[in-house]
């Protein structure tokens, strides 16, 4: 089995969409392996995020997924997982996200977006040792 990371973000938390979100993904198919709500510190973050540390978004960026708790998972499923998570999430800015997507359902704003997941098999490996270490 393949294993991906994903992040119910603050904002997702905050509106009481996880349920919604987790559901989808556990409705497509994909099985929860670990899971954890927390409020993401900046050191954490900083790793995670590290690819977008010299954009002009990426303090908004911090500021933003360090709000308040978040729920981060590891969900499994067959090769090539996390592309099926991505497809599920849908793009990045929930205002051009299609109908039927996570992004393109539930939210409107570029900054807000609901869900993290993992953008290649490098990347799940990469957060999933950050996150939960003990899976690594
Ligand atoms: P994520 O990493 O959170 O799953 O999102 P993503 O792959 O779809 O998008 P990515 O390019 O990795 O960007 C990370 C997050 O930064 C915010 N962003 N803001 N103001 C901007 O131009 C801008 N561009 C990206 C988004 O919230 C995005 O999720
Ligand atoms: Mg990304």
């Amino acid at each position: 089995m393949n294993r991906t990371l994903v992040i119910c973000k603050p904002d997702a938390v905050e509106r009481g969409l996880v349920g919604e979100i987790v559901g989808r993904l556990e409705r497509k198919g994909l099985r929860l392996v670990a899971g954890a709500l927390r409020v993401i510190d900046a050191g954490t973050a900083a790793r995670h995020y590290a690819e977008h540390r010299d954009k002009a978004f990426y303090g908004e960026l911090i500021e933003f997924i360090t709000r308040s708790p978040g729920l981060a998972l590891v969900v499994e499923g067959p090769p090539d997982t996390w592309r099926i998570v991505r497809t599920l999430m849908g793009p990045t800015d929930p205002a051009v996200a299609p109908p039927g997507t996570i992004r393109g359902d539930l939210g409107t704003v570029l900054t807000e977006n609901l869900v993290h997941g993992s953008d290649s098999a490098e990347a799940a490996a990469r957060e999933i040792a950050i996150f939960f270490p003990e899976l690594a």
